[in-house]
């Protein structure tokens, strides 16, 4: 799109030629209109000299203004793209950052050349391409803004221009270093106010009268008094024309309405400044009558009232002061009434006085809002928009200072171009031939010199005792200066200019053309004589601004203030000072026609303007010199980048550094020069080309450094963080040690304690040993309680107490046993409880008396062997009614024979029963038990010894004592003590045993020890019970 869009562009400029550098025959002012003239209908309105851009004014709306081509022109080389004013801006601004400088945009041209558009369009760009916040934003609407209220306040429709500067203007707009727009300031020159109070035929006053009778709101007119009727007030219709097809006061009104708040203007000020205006309005309708004696009378009281209001000056006052002047002779203050005449000057000149200041104050409030606060560096751009040269058909006090002041501006165009351009080239020692010029001085010397000047003369006459008019001093320029070449007048021309000449004219042969000046009102004006009682009035306002502008300090008339020529040259020069300081960047502006048409191009008037804007030496001068020369030193500071041998250090002059440069970049011949401190540069294009090489470069450059940077940067924190690290781990490392010191420490002291403490251990309690005998006091009862006796049996395995517990550990001992004794009881059931009793009964009977007795412990009792259903039935019945008590198998020894024989022997609550079967063998009554013998060894043999029946009873059925042989004897022998209640009966003897085969006859069992248990019938006839030995059981 974009690429399109330039490509047509780029077609429609093949109109013709876009640079006159490069026109072929250039010294030829016949092709140079050629080439403006087709450009001119191809609305092509823009050309270039070099920098230097030409623009024609086209009278119309053209499409080449949008924010489109705004962002096509932002950042590119001039030549890439057709020529415009935005490149031109573009390329200020550009250098303006990459080399840190102020800049100035002189725009110049006749009235109605398209100045102030022109500068309205920079503002613009700049405005919409600048870097931008929403700070910056404030100040760029206010930038924008300041444009139409300083137009409305300041512009008029001329007969040269609808919208024509009536005042000078230099504004500086301030770029902070990354190109944002952060402040501006603005300088007035010279407000032509005699407009405020006459108009010639054809013009009108300043917009902002026509802007409030039109646009201002009912309300607003009712409280000023005003009618919506531009016809109803003298001084709006001095020229008669207070309708212009081309403004719209309506619309015009509320743009500057809207921007007085934006401004910020307060309320109050724009009530009084509207005040202001209304009141000029009211002055203009106020008349005088002559009284009998000719003074003057006011003769409509209305007016007065309402200035009176709006001022907010008592009316007797006012109305004195307009119809009186004051007079100092000697010691008192006389008032002497006005004529008509007088009164009349005098209420003009305190109209034009009220306008002129309050169009200063205007201009200082509008600063006020644009100033930047901060203070960091700045660079700038000023705009110059000048009131061009103008030519009407009476030309008065104001055009000779206009056109003064456009003599300035050429003056400096040409020092800045062609003079010192010239003289740059010799003094550099580059070959040269001189292009010749004309050079302004010599009018401005005319103007402007020491007491020789127009301006000086003027003054002087101003000045003088005596009888001064316009004429006297017509008569001394023409004394002083009549045979000055640039100067004519009625008596000092020849036969035929005489004829173009009015008695009291005078002509200047301006740069621009001829002028003829009209010399009534030149005193007075430049007297600007506003009559002491005047300003005292005013002094009286209450309103603010009219306060502000009429201080009470103010020097009365009694010391001169400087004539308004005087100080406006003074202005001018402050100006030129301004400017010299900074680079320049020139737009030249023509007109194309004196009708304000589209499409007409007058090759009269055009030529003209081309001739003395000196277009054409320019042209010469671009087109032999150089476009672009800087010092070498700077030349290689900024480019050195580009060639390896320059950079980063050049170790030679720099004249030297910056040949090896372009040697490496490839600069022919004819592209340069190499002056004595600078280098020259022909073609535009060849430095663009370098700069673009260099942006390329610094990009890369900037990455490079950036990455060093970050580098730097990432190693500084990483070092901080390494230092932060060390820091904290030897904080922590500090605090572990004293930790550990404090913990060493400690222990050492416990140590010593526990040493001493044992040392002391069996000393009587003290602070030495307390703690350690509290120590081994919880220390052994901790491992006591972990290492008690788990059953009673275990007992004795009570841990060895320390000497001090060895008392607590006996009562813990017996309360411990006790309490596992209780436990052990508790657990006991009656069944285990009897067979306790059993084994204890039979621990008494056989412990440490029987050989196997021990082994038999362990081995629990039961409470038969037998099973009742394994008796038999006729045994049970017989026994029963005894109850049987227990019942176990055993092997019976015979009597004679020692023959074994199974037997079962039953207990009964009454008697032993040794039973065969069914057969009871053998009845022993409890009573009739006399005892029962068994050997210490390790047999189970026992003999159960019985009394026999005493003779009287006789029982021969008494059998002998029996010899048995059980397996379960203890068993059986302590049930049988038990049950028999016999404790005693039961005797351990040794070696053998005699007893009864039946009463009469003994047998003997014999028992010893052997190798195998054996029993057999020994030769004595014994029974020999051998058993094994205790070793071996
Ligand atoms: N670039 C332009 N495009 C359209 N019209 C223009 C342009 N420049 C000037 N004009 C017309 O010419 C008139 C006078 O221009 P202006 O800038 O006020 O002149 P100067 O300031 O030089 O006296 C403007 O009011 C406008 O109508
Ligand atoms: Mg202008």
């Amino acid at each position: 799109m974009l690429r399109n869009m330039e490509a047509s562009l780029m077609a429609r400029d093949r109109v013709g030629i876009q640079d006159f550098v490069l026109l072929d025959s250039y010294t030829s002012e016949t092709a140079f209109l050629d080439n403006l003239r087709k450009r001119f209908h191809e609305n092509l309105i823009y050309t270039y000299i070099g920098t230097l851009l030409v623009s024609v004014n086209p009278y119309k709306e053209l499409d080449i203004f949008s924010k489109k081509q705004m962002d096509i022109y932002m950042g590119v080389n001039f030549f890439e793209l057709p020529p415009h004013i935005y490149a031109l801006a573009d390329n200020a601004f550009r250098t303006m950052l990459s080399e840190f400088n102020n800049h100035f945009i002189l725009i110049s041209g006749e009235s109605g050349a398209g100045k102030t558009e022109a500068s309205k369009k920079i503002l613009q760009f700049y405005a919409v391409s600048c870097p931008s916040t929403k700070l910056l934003n404030n100040i760029r609407d206010r930038l924008l803004l300041s444009n139409p209220v300083l137009e409305a306040f300041g512009n008029a429709k001329t007969l040269k221009n609808d919208n024509s500067s009536r005042f000078g203007k230099y504004m500086d707009i301030q770029f902070n270093y990354q190109g944002g727009a952060v402040g501006g300031h603005i300088l007035s020159y010279l407000l032509e106010k005699s407009r405020v109070v006459h108009q010639n035929h054809g013009e009108r006053n300043f917009h902002i009268f026509y802007q409030l009778v039109e646009g201002g709101e009912e309300e607003l007119l009712r409280w000023l008094g005003l009618e919506r009727n531009c016809q109803r007030y003298t001084y709006l219709m001095q020229g008669n024309c207070p309708k212009v097809s081309s403004i719209n006061d309506k619309s015009e009104w509320k743009t500057v309405r809207n921007a007085l708040s934006v401004i910020e203007f307060s309320e109050a000020d724009i009530e009084n400044l509207f005040a202001i205006i209304a009141s000029v309005l009211h002055l203009g309708n106020i008349n005088f009558e002559a009284s009998a004696q000719g003074y003057a009378l006011l003769n409509n009281s209305q007016e007065i009232h309402w200035v009176s209001k709006l001022l907010g000056v008592p009316a007797p006052v006012l109305q004195h002061g307009l119809t009186h002047k004051k007079i100092e002779a000697k010691m008192e203050e006389v008032h002497s009434p006005f004529s008509v005449e007088h009164a009349v000057y005098a209420r003009d000149a305190l109209a034009k006085a009220i306008y002129g200041r309050t169009f200063n104050w205007l201009v200082n409030k509008v600063n006020e809002s644009l100033a930047n606060k901060d203070s960091s560096r700045k660079t700038v751009i000023g705009l110059l928009d000048i009131y061009g040269f103008e030519v009407f058909s009476v030309n008065s006090f104001e055009q000779f200072c206009i056109n003064y002041c456009n003599e300035k501006l050429q003056q400096l165009f040409i020092q800045l171009t062609l003079k010192s351009e010239q003289e740059e080239y010799e003094t550099e020692g580059i070959e040269w031939e001189p292009v010749p010029f004309f050079n302004n001085k010599i009018i401005c010397d005319l103007v402007e010199a020491k007491h020789k000047g127009i301006v000086s003369l003027l003054d002087e006459e101003c000045l003088r005792p005596g009888e001064a008019t316009d004429l006297t001093f017509l008569e001394k320029m023409e004394e002083e200066i009549g045979n000055h070449p640039h100067f004519v007048t009625h008596k000092l021309a020849n036969q035929k200019t005489r004829k173009t000449l009015e008695r009291g004219d005078f002509r200047l042969l301006h740069y621009a053309g001829e002028v003829t000046y009209c010399v009534v009102g030149f005193l007075d004006k430049n007297n600007d004589l506003l009559y002491r009682n005047g300003k005292e009035v005013m002094r009286q306002s209450t309103n603010a601004i009219i306060q502000h502008c009429f201080p009470a300090t103010e020097p009365d008339s009694k010391r001169r203030p400087e004539t308004v020529v005087t100080q406006f040259k003074v202005s001018l020069v402050g100006l030129t000072e301004i400017l010299m300081s900074k680079e320049p960047w020139y737009v030249r502006c023509i007109k194309p026609n004196e009708s304000k048409q589209p499409g007409r191009f007058d090759d009269v008037l055009v030529r003209h303007q081309v001739k003395y804007l000196g277009l054409m030496e320019h042209l010469r001068v671009r087109r032999a010199g150089f476009a672009y020369r800087r010092k070498y030193e700077f030349f290689l500071q900024r480019y050195k980048a580009l060639c390896p041998e320059t950079w980063p250090h050049w170790k030679g002059t720099a004249a030297e550094g910056v040949l090896c440069l372009i040697k490496h970049l490839g600069y022919t011949p004819d592209e340069y020069k190499m002056g004595r401190t600078k280098i020259f540069i022909r073609h535009p294009r060849t430095l663009f080309a370098t700069e673009d090489a260099f942006q390329v470069c610094k990009h890369k450059l900037a990455t490079r450094i950036q990455a060093k940077y970050k580098g730097h940067r990432v190693k500084g924190k990483y070092i901080k963080q390494r230092e932060a690290a060390t820091k904290i781990e030897n904080c922590w490392r500090g605090l572990m040690a004293r930790k550990e010191k404090e913990k060493r420490q400690w222990a050492v002291k416990v140590i010593k304690k526990f040493i001493k403490g044992f040392m002391t251990r069996h000393e009587p309690a003290s602070v030495d040993n307390s703690e350690y005998l509290a120590y081994v006091r919880h220390n052994y009862l901790t491992r006591l309680k972990e290492n008690l006796p788990k059953t009673v049996l275990e007992k004795d395995l009570w841990l060895t107490p320390p000497p001090i517990m060895q008392q607590a550990s006996q009562l813990l001992k017996k309360l411990y046993t006790q309490h596992m004794v209780r436990k052990y009881l508790r657990g006991i059931t009656p069944q285990h409880k009897t067979q306790m009793v059993l084994k204890v009964q039979a621990s008494s009977i056989f412990k440490g008396k029987k050989e196997n007795y021990p082994f038999s412990v362990c081995m629990p009792f039961l409470d038969t062997r037998i099973a009742e259903e394994d008796i038999s039935l006729k045994v049970l019945q017989m026994i029963r009614p005894e109850r049987i008590q227990y019942s176990v198998p055993v092997v019976k020894y015979d009597r004679n024979g020692f023959r074994p024989r199974l037997r079962q022997l039953i207990f009964t609550r009454e008697a032993a029963y040794l039973v065969e079967e069914v057969k009871i063998k053998q009845r022993i009554e409890f009573n009739f038990l006399k005892g029962v013998s068994v050997s210490n060894l390790s047999d189970n043999f026992l003999i159960l010894h019985v009394i026999y029946a005493d003779k009287k009873q006789n029982d021969n059925k008494q059998k002998g004592d029996l010899v048995l042989q059980c397996d379960y004897l203890f068993e059986a022998l302590t049930k049988l003590c038990v049950i028999a209640n016999k404790q005693d009966c039961i005797k351990v003897v040794q070696g053998s045993v005699r007893f009864d085969i039946h009463p009469g006859r003994e047998g003997f069992v014999d028992f010893k020890s052997g190798q195998e248990p054996m029993v057999y019938r020994a030769k004595n006839g014994h029974l020999m019970v051998e058993s094994r030995t205790k070793s071996r059981i």
